[in-house]
């Protein structure tokens, strides 16, 4: 089960160990913290158990967040820093993100800014981080009311992915982690003539039932792990090519994100899960391309398919969207905005996805996103 990837992110060197089971604090300290003085491990309670299991005896301290997107705030950002100061953590110390995305980009988020730049290792514990968040070096907080407002590029030199963990997952961390998998298989689909989809395709089982019993997810390791590896492998070759998303291929990961992260802001931050969002915004991007001429019938009808397959509510206005008003307004307010124009990321023929930077009809939106008049 074992793989390790290494990335170079614009010279920041990444290495990834998808393993079966967590690091002991001391492995860490081995690689991530060389000549690290020392080390604050970061948890939610829902985490904790696996952070004290690789803290041992050791006596760096652990600062346990509440869990959840309703706690990415800046106000467990400043818990972080405060028990990096309260350890005595210089430039030189280390932090250790053990969790699912929140965690992961709140503690990356501190590590860049403590001290204008500490030491950092993630031990990622949901599909969803394995999936995405722990890679790639996105860090941030929400803020104002919006997903991930205020954030910094600051990739992990050392990310760990133990497959044990998922065995504790909740059954909504599932379906938020399946999504971003799938995003990426869209986006695999490109050379791969939907082999990657297909293996998915083989994971629907998995979330027939959650929270996934212990027999089920044994009997689907092989192609979980296989499924994880290929969208590492895929999401680290985009972030090499483009690693702060200056116009490459980076922008490609945002499929379904800006409809999603709308999503999330008019439902209230924390309703709907982030992948659950994707999923949905996934099924409006094609819509969209297929309003613009872009997304051929066949294929959009084939991802929206998958999505029900998986449980993923794919049809528009979504039940949680709330007010359409504040729906637009959030859209609106997207970051992945350029000269002003929104960007949509697409599916196109088959295989290929595209960025559409070219201002969209608003009545044409507003259809896609369904209940606006
Ligand atoms: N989650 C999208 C990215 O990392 O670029």
């Amino acid at each position: 089960m074992n793989r390790d990837f290494t990335f170079t992110f614009g010279g920041a060197v990444s290495c990834v160990h998808i393993q079966g089971d967590t690091p002991s604090i001391g492995d860490i300290m081995d690689s991530a913290g060389k000549g690290a003085s020392k080390a604050v491990l970061v948890c939610d309670t829902h985490t904790a158990p696996i952070a004290r299991r690789i803290l041992g005896d050791h006596p760096a301290p652990l600062c346990i967040l509440q869990p959840g997107e309703t706690s990415k705030n800046w106000a467990s950002i400043e818990a972080v820093l405060r028990t990096g100061k309260d350890a005595g953590l210089a430039r030189d110390g280390l932090f250790i993100g053990i969790g699912g995305g929140v965690v992961s980009d709140m503690t990356a988020f501190a590590a860049s800014i403590y001290m204008r730049g500490a030491k950092l290792c993630l031990v990622s514990t949901s599909l969803l981080g394995m999936a995405d968040a722990a890679l790639g070096g996105k860090t941030g907080f929400d803020l104002f009311g919006m997903k991930n407002l205020a954030g910094t590029f600051y990739p992990a030199p050392l990310i760990y992915m133990p497959i044990a963990a998922l065995s504790s997952l909740p059954g909504r961390e599932w379906k938020s982690g399946m999504a971003e998998l799938i995003k990426t298989a869209v986006l695999d689909n490109a050379d791969e003539g939907g082999a990657f989809l297909a293996l998915l395709a083989s994971l629907k089982p998995l979330l027939q039932d959650l929270p996934i019993s212990p027999r089920v997810l044994q009997g689907s390791l092989e192609p979980l792990v296989a499924c994880i590896a290929r969208s590492v492998g895929i999401k680290g070759r985009i972030v090499e090519s483009d690693p702060q998303e200056t116009g490459g291929e980076r922008a490609l990961l945002n499929l379904g994100h800006t409809f999603g992260h709308a999503l999330e802001s008019s439902a209230g931050l924390g309703r709907i899960s982030h992948g659950e969002a994707v999923a949905w915004g996934m099924a409006r991007a094609c819509g969209l391309g297929r309003g613009l001429g872009i997304t051929p019938k066949e294929r959009g009808d084939a991802l929206a398919e998958l999505l029900r397959a998986f449980g993923y509510e794919t049809a528009a206005p979504h039940p949680l969207m709330g007010d359409p008003r504040v729906f637009m307004k959030a859209i609106q307010g997207d970051k992945k905005k350029k000269a002003g124009k929104l960007n949509f990321v697409v599916p196109a023929q088959t295989g290929a996805v595209m960025v559409c930077g070219e201002q969209v009809d608003p009545g044409l939106l507003a259809r896609v996103i369904g209940g606006v008049s």
